[in-house]
């Protein structure tokens, strides 16, 4: 029997790809940094704590925001996802953004340090989300506020569902556990902001963004990218003989056809928004 892969393992696997697509990545979820600022009313000169920020954002971003009276600190559970950021913030000039390799349910910070604290398609990972949401409150100020974003279901997403539908046909899988760190975790509405207000955030509210995810890459490239840069279908792909992955990539290519007017990826998507604070 196969034993399941380490899944901090497979976030270490991935981040050179996720460095790779970086410019793209950042582009396609512009919307959700925006929303995420906007929700937690991040402004000039406020302490920022990003979790699992990834290869730099929205740490990086946020840091812009903030200007040089506030700062962002960055943190991933993954050692190359931080130094891709590090390398980022160097190479933008973006000096207010520290880093720390961490987990999200134990953060290396004294109580009450940050006036806000957001995670961009980060929360779905956590082992014990409650934990981890537990110990962000404990490094919040009182009043502070916190805002993650999530994919909302796979079949909203034909960013996603498309890929999936082709690769299913030549992988047979098991569903997924809607409880287990994934994707598609709390792509139920109501559900990440349950684990909210069970560790004892207040003021939790939950909304749906509805945005396009848009950037200047062909079919091809999109291809390259989801096909490097998610672990699952790396796993998925891996079984397949060469013959057989060309004719996958061949139905992807028809099958996300429409969403690439004059060469341009532009997908209709949709995620969860759920924000609050901490008593103060
Ligand atoms: C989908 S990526 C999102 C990265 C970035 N926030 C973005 O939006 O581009 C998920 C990130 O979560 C990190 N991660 C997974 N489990 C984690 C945990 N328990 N604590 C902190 N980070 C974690 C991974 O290393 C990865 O960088």
């Amino acid at each position: 029997m196969t034993q399941p892969k380490d899944p901090l393992r497979q976030w270490e696997e991935t981040a050179k790809y996720w460095t790779r697509h970086s410019s793209t990545i950042r582009e396609m979820f512009t919307p959700l940094t925006e929303a995420l600022i906007q929700a937690a009313g991040i402004s000039e000169g406020q302490k920022v704590l990003d979790i699992a920020g990834g290869a730099g954002e929205p740490s990086l971003t946020i840091a812009e925001r903030v200007g040089p009276t506030g700062s962002v600190t960055c943190t991933d559970a993954v050692a190359e996802m931080v130094e891709a950021a590090r390398h980022e913030a160097q190479s933008r000039g973006i000096t207010n953004v520290q880093f720390h390799q961490c987990t999200a349910d134990s953060l290396p910070f004294a109580d009450e340090s940050f006036d806000v604290v957001v995670s961009r398609l980060g929360a779905m990972f956590f082992p014990d989300p409650v934990v981890a949401c537990k110990e962000m409150l404990r490094v919040m100020k009182p009043g502070a506020a916190i805002a993650f974003v999530v994919w909302h279901k796979s079949e909203l997403n034909p960013f996603c569902h498309l890929i999936t539908d082709v690769v299913s046909r030549h992988v047979p899988a098991a569903p997924a556990d809607p409880d287990e760190p994934g994707a598609f975790r709390f792509a139920e509405p109501g559900k990440l902001a349950n684990i909210l207000t069970q560790s004892g955030v207040i003021d939790v509210a939950e909304q749906t963004l509805h945005f396009n995810i848009q950037a200047p890459i062909s079919s091809e490239q999109f291809w390259t990218m989801r096909s490097e840069t998610s672990e699952t279908l790396r796993s998925k792909l891996a079984t397949l003989s060469d013959a057989e992955k060309t004719q996958v990539g061949k139905e992807v290519l028809q099958a996300v056809r429409d969403f690439f007017p004059n060469s341009q990826m532009n997908f209709p998507t949709q995620m969860i928004l759920v924000s609050g604070r901490k008593a103060g």
